[in-house]
């Protein structure tokens, strides 16, 4: 029998916390916390995304400030909406949505958030810090595999995590939380589309995470039985259906045996 680590029942579990949290500062005088979103279009997907996102934050006690601009927004009208939200005193974070339309410059959108207030984490500078080992915020992909892994108390320290995919947002910055002396203490592999052959690496994982956007494409045989697995992505099939990286019966039994997961840790 496979040990499901269960995200979503972890992710309310946090969520209750940080209502109680963001209660109590309130009751005792301070603004609630503010988050802000940027959208620039109408990606179907960014719109179920967000409505999340502000529905969550608004049920934790958040305060929400929304800007939403139009697929033909220019450079120029995005940057503003960026400032505005830079220099709004009640957002005290904030994300800007991607993807972005086509035309748009995105990584001169990510660098014009304040890194102070870059709640997705994807500014240059705070992906430096965490290359220098001084981190101020993680993205939040990356974030919650590490999370997961402790309140499963799933030990990284020493063992062999294989990511699969080097996206700035969730493979790479992944690969260095992981390899990091105060994070995962793991030793790293990190393959991707260029690497032919991946059950080289993906065999000797004792953790695999992948985030490659690919319909079930990690099956039984490329992994060894006791393996740990969080699949990160989300994808549909031909018929549509909702499914991530790993063919999960496939998988299923090769895993070991459940235990709940401890939101303190
Ligand atoms: N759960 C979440 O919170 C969350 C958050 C973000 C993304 N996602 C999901 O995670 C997946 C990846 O997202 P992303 O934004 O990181 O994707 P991305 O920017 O498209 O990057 C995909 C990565 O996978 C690699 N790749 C593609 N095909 C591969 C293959 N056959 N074998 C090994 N590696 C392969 C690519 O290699 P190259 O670099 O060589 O092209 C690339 O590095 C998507 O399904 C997305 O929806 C989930």
């Amino acid at each position: 029998m496979a040990q499901i680590l269960d995200g979503k029942a972890l992710s309310g579990q946090i969520l209750e916390n940080l209502k109680t949290d963001i209660a109590h500062t309130v009751a005792e005088g301070a603004p609630p916390p503010g988050l802000g979103i940027l959208t620039v279009g109408n990606n179907p997907a960014s719109r179920t995304y967000v409505r999340n996102k502000l529905k969550k934050a608004a049920r934790a006690g958040f305060y929400t400030r929304h800007i939403s601009l139009p697929q033909q927004a220019t450079q120029a009208e995005v940057l503003e909406a960026v400032r505005t939200l830079n220099t709004d005193p009640a957002v005290h974070g904030f994300i800007v949505q991607l993807p972005l339309p086509q035309g748009l410059d995105e990584d001169q959108i990510l660098s014009a958030v304040s890194p102070a207030k870059d709640a997705d984490g994807f500014h240059p500078e705070n992906l430096g810090r965490i290359v220098a080992g001084h981190p101020r915020i993680f993205p939040a992909t990356p974030a919650g595999v590490m999370r997961l892994l402790r309140a499963y108390e799933i030990p990284t320290e020493g063992k062999h995590v294989v990511i699969a995919g080097r996206s700035r947002i969730v493979g790479k910055p992944l690969s260095l939380m992981m390899a990091d002396r105060e994070g995962g203490n793991a030793a790293v592999t990190l393959i991707h589309s260029r690497v032919p052959g991946p059950e080289r690496f993906t065999r000797q994982a004792d953790i695999f995470v992948s985030a490659v956007g690919r319909p079930r494409l990690w099956k039984a045989g490329h992994f060894r039985p006791g393996v740990t697995i969080i699949d990160v992505g989300i994808n549909y099939d031909e018929e549509g259906n909702l499914c991530g990286d790993v063919d999960f019966p496939s998988v299923e039994p090769m895993a070991p045996a459940p235990s709940p997961p401890s939101p303190a840790a």
